[in-house]
């Protein structure tokens, strides 16, 4: 067992944190505030590699393995999770589904845009009635002999607006239940799709969210991932992925928070001495880092599971069902470190408790995650 990086994850998780410093910190306020996407900010991120980060290069991915995924995820989630989540659903969910099961032909004309960060991806799972209960699908995508028809709506899509390319889940035989379900590549423009009205979320302000309405839009058959049926086992096989993402989400609002209470416990005074030399703020100092500690060691157990091909899917669980409790701890005791500061946006720590709620949400609640590991131990 090895503790250490390597010298390319380093410098992988070394850009990313400059990134987050230089470019992210400045704008993250305002973001938050008006809720305005970082389009700016997203272009250089897919002109430095980190749109596509795990994707190869013959497909303009950067080649990098789970480790650096998480180590970099971090970093920025550490500055701005909003950031961070935009990231995670076109890594994670839309170019790995893509590299892993589209054909070469889906490859190149959706996959190669997308892993260079031209274009952004987004995944259309969730609806109206089926958030957690996925196998629920009510979007309908019926066989008409060239093409498919497109009925339905899907909630909750993070890059709801600003993605060019939607994977979208739909019912094709609704006798075979969660069998009958299949992935599909979607357009933004396609004649019959039309983006709702944008969520005004508590949280993760920065990314855009939105319910997405198909009405007849004809698919072309090509457009279908996998064979007949396959887009259940798809939807889950990646979400196993999209939860280390997350995780290291969730680390990285704890991480962040964790360093400004940190920092401004040595610098405050009161009571004649440092907030750091009272051990009600030292011992709450302790925990955090312990928890953090802990919470970034399942997530790089999950990634490196997946990197030497083993299976990751109750480590992930795991990882992110730890990291996002742990995101809710650190972020409250770090606005309660701050004190009346800490309720102020200057100092970022209120709106890292708030972007930390979502991490206990998205890609499976907690519940969900329960559900996932249990299963797996009561094999
Ligand atoms: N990998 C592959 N296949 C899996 C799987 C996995 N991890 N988990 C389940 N399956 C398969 C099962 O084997 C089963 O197939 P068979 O019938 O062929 O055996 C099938 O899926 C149905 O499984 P279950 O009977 O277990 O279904 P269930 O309804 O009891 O529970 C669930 C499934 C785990 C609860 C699932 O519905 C789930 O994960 N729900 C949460 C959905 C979710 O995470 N949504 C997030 C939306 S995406 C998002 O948030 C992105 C974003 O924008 C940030």
């Amino acid at each position: 067992m090895h503790f250490e990086f390597t010298e390319e994850q380093l410098m992988i998780k070394q850009a990313a944190c400059d990134f987050a410093q230089t470019e992210l910190k400045p704008g993250v306020i305002e973001r938050d505030e008006h809720q305005k996407f970082p389009a700016g900010e997203i272009k250089k991120l897919g002109e430095l590699g980190f749109l596509g980060m795990m994707v190869a290069p013959q497909y303009g991915g950067s080649g990098m393995d789970a480790i650096s995924y998480v180590l970099a995820m971090e970093e920025i989630a550490k500055v701005d999770a909003s950031v961070a989540v935009i990231l995670s659903v076109n890594n994670s969910l839309v170019c790995t589904g893509l590299e892993k099961f589209g054909t070469e032909a889906q490859k190149q004309k959706y996959l190669v845009p997308l892993a260079k960060g031209e274009h952004i991806g987004a995944f259309c799972l969730s609806e109206p009635e089926a958030g957690s209960d996925a196998t629920s699908q009510r979007t309908t995508a019926i066989d008409m002999g060239d093409h498919y028809l497109l009925n339905g709506t899907k909630n909750w899509i993070t890059n709801g607006s600003t993605a060019s390319t939607y994977i979208v889940m739909a019912q094709t035989d609704a006798a075979k239940k969660h069998h009958g379900i299949n992935a599909f590549i979607i357009e933004k423009g396609m004649e019959g799709f039309t983006i709702g009205a944008k969520e005004n979320k508590m949280g993760v302000r920065g990314s855009d969210t939105h319910s997405i309405m198909f009405s007849d839009v004809k698919v072309p058959k090509e457009n279908r991932i996998g064979d007949d049926g396959f887009g259940f086992t798809f939807a889950m096989t990646l979400l196993g992925g999209g939860r280390i993402g997350i995780a290291a989400q969730a680390l990285g609002i704890a991480a962040g928070a964790y360093e400004l209470a940190l920092q401004y416990s040595k610098e405050r005074k009161a009571f004649g001495k440092s907030l750091a030399d009272l051990q009600a703020i030292q011992f709450k100092l302790a925990d955090m880092a312990t928890e953090i500690e802990a919470a970034r060691l399942l997530c790089l157990k999950a990634a490196w599971l997946k990197d030497h091909g083993q299976p990751y899917a109750q480590a992930s669980s795991m990882a992110k069902l730890f990291a996002s409790d742990v995101a809710m701890r650190v972020t409250v005791e770090a606005v309660q470190i701050h004190g009346g500061y800490g309720y102020v946006k200057e100092y970022h720590v209120e709106r890292m408790m708030r972007d930390a709620k979502i991490t206990q949400i998205y890609e499976g609640t907690s519940e969900i995650q329960r559900i996932v590991i249990s299963r797996e131990v009561l094999k």
